[in-house]
C-alpha cells in the first residue's frame, strides 16, 4: 500500500463518523448501533438511506447536503476510499452522515429489520461470470430485505450493459416492482422526471466521471424489494 493510502487508512480510524468494528455475531457480540442508529448516532427520527460500495461516498455526502432531514450511511470495504467522503462530511459539519467499513455481505450485522429506508448502489463491481456476487443478486436482496421495510427502493446506477440487463432480468424473474429504468440517463430527462434526473446527473461519482470521459452510457434501474 502506498504512503498516502496508508496515511488515509490510519486517519480514517480516528474519524467519529466512520465505524469499522468487525464483529462476529457467532461470538454473541452485537454492533452497539444496530437498531439504535437514529437514537444514538443521528439523534433524530429521520429515515436512513444507505449507499453500498460507496467508494468515496459521493452519493452519501451529496444527498446529505440536499436532504438535511434525512440520514445517510455509506458502506464499503475500502477505508482509504471512505476517507474522502468522511473527511468532507466532517469539514462541512454534516451531522446526517456516517460510514461503515466492512463487506456488504455482513450488512445485517450493522442494521436491524426496517432500519434502512432505501438503498443506492452506484457503479458496483459488475463481476462478469460471477452473478451471485453482484450487489443486486438474490443473496444480497435477501440481506437487504432483512434491514429494510417491504417496498424499500433500490437505485442502481451502472455503466455496465451486462449488469444493467442482469438487474432487469432479476426484476422480471423475482417480480420486484420496477419504478424506472433508463439505458442512457443523460439523454432521458423527460422519462426520468425532473427530480430523478437531477439526482442522477448532478451527483457524479469518481467512477462515473471516468466512464463519462470514455463515452460510456450510464444506465439506471429503480425497483422496490
Ligand atoms: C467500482 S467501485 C465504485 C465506487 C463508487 N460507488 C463510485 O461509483 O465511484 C466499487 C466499490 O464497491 C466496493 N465493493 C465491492 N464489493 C463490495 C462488498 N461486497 N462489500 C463492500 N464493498 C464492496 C469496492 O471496494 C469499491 O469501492
Amino acid at each position: 500500500m502506498g504512503h498516502r493510502k496508508l496515511k488515509k487508512f490510519a486517519e480514517v480510524e480516528s474519524f467519529s463518523n466512520v465505524f469499522q468494528t468487525h464483529l462476529f455475531p457467532e461470538d454473541g457480540k452485537v454492533f452497539p448501533l444496530k437498531g439504535n442508529w437514529k437514537e444514538d448516532y443521528f439523534k433524530n427520527d429521520n429515515p436512513i438511506t444507505i449507499e453500498l460500495g460507496c467508494g468515496r461516498g459521493e452519493y452519501t455526502v451529496g444527498l446529505a447536503r440536499l436532504f438535511p432531514q434525512r440520514n445517510f450511511i455509506g458502506m464499503d470495504i475500502k477505508g482509504a476510499r471512505i476517507w474522502k467522503g468522511a473527511k468532507a462530511a466532517i469539514e462541512e459539519n454534516l451531522p446526517n452522515v456516517a460510514f461503515v467499513r466492512n463487506r456488504i455481505d455482513f450488512i445485517e450485522t450493522y442494521f436491524t429489520q426496517g432500519e434502512i429506508n432505501d438503498i443506492w448502489i452506484p457503479f458496483p463491481d459488475p463481476y462478469p461470470g460471477k452473478a451471485q456476487k453482484r450487489l443486486v443478486a438474490p443473496p444480497f436482496i435477501k440481506r437487504y430485505r432483512n434491514i429494510a421495510p417491504k417496498g424499500a427502493l433500490v437505485h442502481l446506477k451502472t455503466d455496465n450493459q451486462e449488469l444493467y440487463e442482469y438487474a432487469l432480468e432479476q426484476v422480471n424473474e423475482h417480480h420486484y416492482p420496477l419504478l424506472c429504468s433508463s439505458d442512457n440517463v443523460y439523454s432521458d430527462a423527460e422519462r426520468l422526471g425532473a427530480e430523478r434526473f437531477r439526482l442522477l446527473t448532478e451527483i457524479q461519482t469518481y467512477y462515473e466521471k471516468l466512464f463519462l470521459t470514455i463515452g460510456s452510457k450510464i444506465h439506471y434501474v429503480e425497483f422496490s424489494i
